[in-house]
């Protein structure tokens, strides 16, 4: 499974790129706008530092613009991914934009049957919401199987990108679940890391190195 970073912050994604773990990027309006810089400075820096899909939403509401605004950011760069949501207009302008061999991001996806319709328009990722539904009562990884089931089925290509991440446990139905992407913000990435059992055994590892004499080995490899 891939992991993207979700955030248009550079600093945040210069940190999380570094660890060697990142694949990509995805943004949304709210995170371009978060970001204070304005829209083109922001896409020229992220698309200098990462080497990886970027996906970067339409704001139109109609197929022309969605269609006119996509074919834009794909001219952008060749990671370029036009991020659009699930609804008719939108759907009609990943048709088109996939036709033309741009690589789209069906997003705020909260059906089966919707990431259906996004597969058969040609969309290269689709992105359930997990953590939104998990908010409203739902079972945002129970949307994932059924995702992954339809696919399978049909033979469908597009990516399941699993979006809207906010805790380890939603991260890990996503692995089980079969997602192929999972996109989060840097607090969740540097979260998956972590364990107090780890932190506890490096601890008294260190500890205990005090004991051991001074090493040649060591000494002439230290930074
Ligand atoms: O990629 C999805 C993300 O941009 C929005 O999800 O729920 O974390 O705001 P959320």
């Amino acid at each position: 499974m891939q992991l993207f970073i979700d955030t248009a912050d550079i600093v945040q994604i210069r940190e999380a790129y570094s660890w060697g773990i990142v694949d990509g990027v995805t943004t949304n309006p709210t995170h371009i706008a978060n970001s204070g810089k304005p829209f083109d400075d922001v896409l020229a820096e992220i698309f200098e530092l990462v080497d990886g899909p970027i996906s970067v939403e339409s704001v139109s509401t109609n197929a022309p613009g969605i269609i006119a605004e996509g074919r834009r950011i794909a001219a952008f760069h060749k990671n370029a991914v036009v991020k659009v949501p699930v609804m008719i207009e939108g759907l009609k302008a990943v048709k088109v934009l996939s036709s033309e061999g741009i690589k789209t991001n069906v997003t705020l996806c909260f059906s089966p049957v919707q990431a259906f319709l996004a597969a058969k328009a040609g969309a290269t990722y689709i992105s359930p919401f997990i953590h939104r539904l998990d908010m409203v009562g739902h079972e945002g990884a129970d949307l994932i199987r059924q995702i992954r089931a339809i696919y399978d089925n049909y033979g469908f290509e597009t990516k399941i990108l699993a979006a809207s991440i906010r805790n380890v446990k939603q991260v890990l139905d996503s692995l089980l679940a079969g997602a192929d992407v999972c996109t989060m913000p840097l607090e969740m990435l540097e979260a998956l890391y972590r364990h107090p059992l780890t932190d506890a055994g490096l601890q008294s590892f260190l500890t205990d190195w005090k004991r051991v004499p001074p090493s040649r080995l060591f000494e002439a490899a230290a930074v």
